[in-house]
């Protein structure tokens, strides 16, 4: 659109409409890549799923097809750079073309740095960072060959913070993908490739009952989000259709905090 032109009604109404979009969803078979795939698929995507554990993605594409979409699993260590041009190559195959990308695999460690293994440290960050790194490039290519697309990383509030806990892996790698979501978007915008990242503050999931359930973490959390309560994982689907959206066209580089207020207080 030139920058003269006035969008018609039919645009501007169909702005949240995902209908002919394919999505690839890395870590597709946890709590966030779940809820965000059932949110693409009531919007009218065909969604593909990659994750290391195959079972676990039966669930969320069982929920695609129940709403009519086609959905597509795919076992990929996001770590392996062939398995992840793999995952892009079988999602072409099945689907003909890549719309959106969201890079939801992701991992955590709560180990104060003086006792971190250099190890465990690494291996966050090469799921984290190296992970995201590799399924951008390898999507962005396609998308580059389309004509354009939209890509969400997953980063955290812990990006912009350090925490009391032990989050030097989980921490620095955050922050790394909120950089990498920057340098992408000033680096794609000539593809038209809208790269942005979302920002989730600590949800509810069966990997952070855990924390939940210690009543001096809980406490510290909830003293942290004005809004007074823990989000749930269908709290951030509503982000990530708006920016797979045609409505976050000229929207990119951004790193958006679905926090309930926690990064502004
Ligand atoms: N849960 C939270 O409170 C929280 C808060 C902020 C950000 N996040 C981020 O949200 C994203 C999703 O988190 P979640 O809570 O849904 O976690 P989850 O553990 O439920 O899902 C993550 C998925 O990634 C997959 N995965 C891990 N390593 C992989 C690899 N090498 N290759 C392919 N898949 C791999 C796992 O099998 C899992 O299914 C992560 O990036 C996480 O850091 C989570």
């Amino acid at each position: 659109m030139e920058s003269s032109e006035r969008m018609s009604d039919e645009e501007v109404a169909h702005f949240f409409d995902l209908r002919g979009k394919v999505a690839l969803i890395s870590g597709g078979g946890g709590a966030l890549g779940g809820a965000i795939a059932r949110g693409f698929a009531i919007h009218g995507a065909d969604v593909a799923l990659a994750d290391a554990l195959a079972a676990a993605m039966e669930p969320a594409a069982a929920e695609v097809r129940a709403r009519g979409r086609r959905a597509l699993a795919i076992t990929c260590d996001v770590v392996d750079e062939a398995s992840v041009q793999s995952m892009v190559d079988q999602v072409v195959d099945e689907f003909g073309r890549l719309d959106v990308l969201v890079t939801a695999a992701g991992i955590a460690n709560r180990i104060p740095t003086e006792r971190m293994p250099v190890e465990e440290w690494q291996r966050i960050m090469d799921v984290n960072v190296r992970g995201t790194f590799l399924c951008c490039q390898k999507a962005g290519i396609q998308m580059i060959a389309q004509g354009g697309g939209k890509i969400i990383t997953i980063g955290s509030v812990r990006g912009f913070q350090g925490n009391p806990g032990g989050y030097s892996g989980y921490t620095t790698s955050k922050a790394a993908v909120h950089g990498l979501t920057k340098q992408l978007a000033t680096e794609w915008a000539k593809y038209k490739i809208n790269v942005n990242s979302l920002a989730p503050a600590l949800f509810q999931t069966p990997l952070t009952k855990q924390v939940l359930e210690d009543k001096a973490l809980y406490d510290f959390h909830m003293a942290r989000i004005p809004w007074g309560r823990i989000a749930v994982p269908d709290d951030f689907v509503g982000a990530a259709v708006f920016l797979s959206s045609d409505a976050a066209d000229f929207l990119t580089g951004v790193i958006l905090n679905v926090d309930g207020g926690w990064i502004a207080s």
